[in-house]
């Protein structure tokens, strides 16, 4: 048993080596969810979305939203929310710290109220994460923008249709830009956009609610309503957390199915996964199966923007590297900090080498369970593969950046056979 010391968050306790079997629901997207969540600020109508995952950052997104004086029900994977009283516009410092997707309140409030005050969002443990590109789109539609006391103070008295071409791809850079457009009736065009199943799932609650928009390759023609209507809206499967399921699946040996998949959205990491070995089936349109017989060859994997492999993946299929028979690497593309899982994975027996934004991984027979730490959401996800074919027993520490991310992981891992406990308080072993 490994030796602890005192810490006062939950914690896993991980016991590895069980091969997981038998069938896994996959939950609603968290990426999908946030932006559909704060589109509720562009009308005063009632916004019904469904599939919605039980997770912290949806329940910060509703503390957001309640913040500024909005009505929001949470029920059964139901949210409910009306904007009619709003009173505020502001998205305070304490909210934006939790979740950096408080941003996204920005472009709706601008569209509707022609205000919005954000507390700054600072970089986080996976890179500088810059919202340049959100606020050069609200200042060609007309937007003043100052920076007074570490919030981003945005005023506009009408938005102009705007053409804009993004420096970079970027996923809630295009959300906020489309939503920021969705009330101006002229014509905007919006190029090099972000094509992530979650942006294209809030473009289909835009239309919903009035909003014209066109898609041609990166290039999208926006041509909004004054007045949007509510909408109802089933949030799409969450792709992360069904590669991340898979994985599971593969890496154990196991045998496992994966319901409420959307097969588009996960067909590239599901090439990946093949490439490695594992046996993919497609039982259905939204079923898949995954199995694995020990055997993990090595990949070269490059994170890019979808379709591209994506990046939130990146972390868990490092952990399938640790254990392949071979040299396999890894190039992340897309964050210049997103490797912080290699240092923990290392005290597990990993042997990695990192050289500027590739990952070398040489594989291993075997992991051995550690203390290890998370550093974030996709890093501890990984943390928690590792756990599950690691000898021994591993305890992943800071588990609240899961939270935030995968709807009850353990509960969903422990139903396949696996053995993870969550402790509330840390317990003296040692
Ligand atoms: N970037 C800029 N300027 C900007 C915006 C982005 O330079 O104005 C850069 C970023 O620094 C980064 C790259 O562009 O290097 C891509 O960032 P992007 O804006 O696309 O990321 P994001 O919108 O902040 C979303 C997801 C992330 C996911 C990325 C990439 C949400 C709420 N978050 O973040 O999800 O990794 O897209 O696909 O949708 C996660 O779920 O664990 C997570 C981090």
């Amino acid at each position: 048993m490994t030796s602890i010391t005192s810490y006062d968050s939950e914690f896993f306790l991980i016991g590895g080596g069980k091969r997981l079997k038998g069938r896994v629901r996959i939950s609603g997207s968290k990426n999908a969810t946030l932006p559909i969540m704060m589109a509720s600020l562009l009308t005063e109508e009632r916004c019904l979305l469904s599939n919605v995952p039980n997770l912290l950052d949806v329940k910060t997104a509703r503390e957001l939203l309640e913040f500024m004086g909005a009505d929001a029900k949470v029920e059964d994977g139901r949210v409910l929310i009306e904007t009619r009283n709003l009173r505020g516009f502001v998205a305070p410092d304490h909210i934006v710290r939790k979740m950096r997707a408080s941003i996204l309140v920005a472009g709706p409030l601008l569209a509707r109220f022609g205000k919005a005050v954000v507390g700054m969002p600072g970089g986080c443990s996976i890179g500088a994460r810059l919202i340049d590109q959100h606020l050069k789109v609200f200042e060609r539609g007309g937007a003043n923008i100052s920076i007074k006391n570490g919030y981003i103070h945005m005023e506009v008295e009408k938005v102009k249709p705007v053409e804009y071409t993004f420096d970079v791809i970027t996923v809630t850079g295009t959300e906020n830009a489309l939503m920021f457009l969705s009330r101006c009736p002229k014509r905007s065009i919006l190029r090099n956009v972000a094509l992530e199943p979650e942006v294209m799932d809030l473009v289909e609650v835009l239309k919903k609610m009035g909003v014209e928009i066109e898609v041609e390759g990166r290039t999208m023609i926006i041509k909004g309503g004054e007045e949007l209507r509510g909408f109802e809206h089933k949030v799409i499967p969450d792709r992360i957390e069904a590669g991340t399921l898979a994985v599971a699946g593969f890496i154990t040996g196991g045998d496992v199915v994966l319901e409420g998949v959307c097969l588009e959205h996960i067909g590239g990491q599901l090439e990946k996964l093949k490439e490695a070995g594992a046996v993919v089936e497609i039982l259905g349109l939204d079923r898949i199966r995954v199995r694995g017989d020990g055997r993990i060859e090595p990949l070269e994997v490059e994170t890019r923007e979808y379709p591209g492999f994506p990046t939130d993946m990146q972390a868990q299929f490092m952990v399938m590297c640790c254990v392949a028979h071979g040299v396999s690497q890894i190039t992340e593309n897309i964050f210049e900090n997103r490797f912080q899982h290699v240092n923990e994975l290392q005290r597990m027996g990993a042997v990695i080498k990192l050289k500027g934004k590739t990952a070398t991984i040489y594989g291993q027979e075997k992991l051995s369970g550690a203390e290890v730490f998370s550093t974030d959401l996709r890093a501890s996800a990984s943390l928690v593969l590792a756990g599950l074919i690691a000898e021994g027993e591993t305890i992943v520490r800071d588990i609240y950046h899961l939270d935030r991310g995968y709807e009850r992981l353990e509960e969903k891992l422990n139903n396949l056979g696996a053995w993870i406990e969550r402790v509330a308080h840390a317990r003296n072993t040692g």
